[in-house]
């Protein structure tokens, strides 16, 4: 007989991990399985702001603390291009609303620290470096994980299964082909992202047009900064050696009289695609995907963990009412009022991306056209507001502001 629990999870991510800690604060009992070691998954770097319903959700789900500590409010953004230079200001614009600058890595590490010392999880509730994850028993509603840790095989019976194991994960494989369509776009860059050990040239995030390519100053803590640049699709990021590397940011960023990018060792940098999809549906019959394993949106409105935390804000909560009461109206209502948001920020996402990069296709009237674009969010109070209200973030509520 395999081991039984009402949920289990593929994947720790801040999808799965969110999942596991919001259905244990409603005394439901998970599994989560995990491919990468604990080490691995809590060392990646990945982006780091967060809209005000995802440290709502975060502090509702315990896991607050060191977030009010540490976490970065920002009050606005600046956006730089040809000489000119833009703050989009929160207060103004969407007054009460801002965000939290406060690096993923971080959240997964409290993620993890908060279900490793949750006395009522069962035993082995968080397991990594599992292998060959599958699932049987889908369309009778016998779910069976079947896994392999430590060389051996073990079977977990659910009532429910959860994907949220990423874009390169295995669930979206097991939803029926014929009721799946899948979108993808993938843009002509690229960005590589670098971690430096420097003190923040500037409070706030810089977002920059420049003819080389889009770059962009962010920010980790008072000593560590983060920077991304745009570089063709596939770049090798050993090409880019430190020095190229500071030399391309000071370039693109040093755009305003007097403004100067301060350098320091660089301890980690990468390259990521620049590609949207969307999976859908989010749903069939007890299977669930949340986070990337359904929808990844270019990183330049810094979406993906909020849109991850929407996703298992809802599931948690449509779960709970079936697991109370048998109810079956939030889980019926689940793929669509993620994929509706999901298209909501895929569109703002695609929107920012296309502003603020120059794509290797551009002739010299979409070059001219983009630059008008930006103007006019920065003489147009409404084009501000737009750009405002979607980077700090739709309403929490499943439906949309
Ligand atoms: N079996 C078990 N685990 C798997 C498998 C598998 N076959 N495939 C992938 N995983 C794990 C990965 O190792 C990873 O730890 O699933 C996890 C997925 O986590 P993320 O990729 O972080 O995705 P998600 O939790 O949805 O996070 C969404 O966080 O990761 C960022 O860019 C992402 O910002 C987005 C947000
Ligand atoms: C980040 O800090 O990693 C970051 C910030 C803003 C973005 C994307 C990434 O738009």
């Amino acid at each position: 007989m395999p081991a039984r629990v009402p949920v289990g999870i593929v994947g720790a991510g801040p999808a799965g991990l969110l999942l596991a800690q919001l259905l244990a604060r409603r005394g439901i009992a998970s599994v989560v399985l995990e491919r990468s070691s604990r080490e691995h998954v809590e060392s990646r770097v990945r982006a780091g702001v967060l809209e005000q319903p995802t440290v709502d959700t975060l502090t509702a789900a315990g896991v607050g603390q060191r977030l009010a500590r540490e976490g970065i409010v920002h009050h606005g953004i600046e956006l730089r291009f040809g000489e000119a230079a833009f703050r989009v200001d929160f207060a103004s614009l969407v007054p009460g609303r801002n965000i939290t600058v406060y690096g993923q890595r971080e959240v997964v590490r409290d993620l993890i620290a908060a279900r490793l010392a949750d006395p009522a999880a069962p035993t082995g509730h968080l397991r990594f470096e599992v292998s060959d994850v599958e699932l049987s028993g889908l369309e009778s509603d016998q779910l069976v994980l079947g896994f392999t840790q430590h060389g051996q095989r073990e079977q977990l019976a659910c009532d429910w299964v959860v994907g949220c194991d990423g874009y390169h994960g295995v669930s979206r494989g097991w939803f029926p082909r014929a009721e799946v369509r899948q979108f993808e776009h993938v843009f002509p860059f690229a960005w590589l992202g670098v971690l430096a050990a420097v003190a923040p040239s500037s409070q706030e995030l810089i977002y920059s047009r420049h003819e080389r390519g889009f770059a962009l100053h962010s920010m980790r803590s008072p000593e560590l900064s983060r920077f991304y640049l745009q570089v063709p699709p596939g770049e090798d990021a050993d090409q880019w050696s430190d020095e190229r590397i500071w030399s391309e940011l000071c370039t693109r960023l040093e755009t305003v009289p007097g403004w100067r990018l301060r350098t320091g060792p660089i301890l980690e940098k990468g390259v990521a695609a620049m590609r949207c999809f969307v999976h859908e549906p989010m749903r069939h019959r007890r299977l669930c995907l949340a986070g990337d394993a359904a929808h990844i949106v270019p990183a330049t409105g810094a979406k993906g963990l909020n849109l991850a935390v929407a996703d298992v804000r809802l599931l948690s909560a449509a779960l709970a009412g079936w697991f109370e009461t048998g109810s079956e109206t939030g889980i019926e209502a689940y793929s669509a009022a993620c994929l509706r948001r999901v298209w909501r920020v895929q569109d703002f996402s695609c929107w920012m991306t296309r502003l603020l990069h120059v794509s290797p296709a551009a002739d010299a009237f979409e070059r001219r056209a983009q630059l008008a674009a930006l103007d006019a969010v920065s003489q147009s109070r409404a084009s501000a507001t737009v750009l405002a209200e979607n980077y700090v973030g739709l309403d929490a509520s499943g439906a949309l502001a």
